[in-house]
């Protein structure tokens, strides 16, 4: 028998430990939870991307009465940058949330496993790490590379 681990390592800050540029990209995250459609659960996540060139694409949880065909944040949002800009890698994508009682969470969440496997995707696509800052009033969490959201993970190599 062999045992493996996986070392994954999560780094929290303080808001203002940030560089000017992601304190950018968590303010769009935050302000995007306010063009959040949330009807069913009343849980509004925002989403914001920076690009390899610097852009910021924002988006949100978009819910549906047919609860499936609602998305995540961080789906519409990197398939927003993804569709409008196929060749550009994201580099940093900001994820931040507001409860039902309107605001933005203690704890940072944790994207749910389609969003990783998207991010996984995106990650792989471009040959880049995705880094993912979670937001949250008692500190972001920084994570290096989508990778790291998901081990033992299925991508297209073990189709070849
Ligand atoms: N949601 C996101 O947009 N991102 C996450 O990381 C977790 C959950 C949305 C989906 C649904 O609209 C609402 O939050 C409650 O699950």
């Amino acid at each position: 028998m062999k045992e493996l681990n996986v070392n994954i390592q999560f780094h929290l800050h303080a808001y203002d430990e940030l560089s000017s540029l992601d304190r950018e990209l968590i303010d769009t995250a935050r302000q995007a939870t306010y063009r959040s459609y949330a009807p069913y659960s009343h849980f509004s996540v925002g989403a914001a991307a920076r690009l390899m060139n610097g852009q910021i694409i924002s988006g949100s949880n978009q819910e549906n009465a047919a609860y499936p065909s609602g998305l995540c944040a961080e789906r519409t949002t990197l398939f927003y940058a993804n569709a409008n800009h196929p060749d550009t890698a994201v580099e940093t994508l900001a994820i931040a949330a507001r409860n039902e009682r309107g605001e933005f969470v203690d704890d940072s969440i944790a994207p749910c496993g389609a969003c990783r496997q998207v991010m996984l995707e995106t990650e792989r696509r471009y040959g880049h790490p995705l880094r993912i800052l979670l937001d949250g009033q008692k500190g972001i969490c920084e994570v290096q590379k989508a990778t790291d959201l998901l081990p033992l993970s299925f991508d297209a190599s073990a189709m070849e």
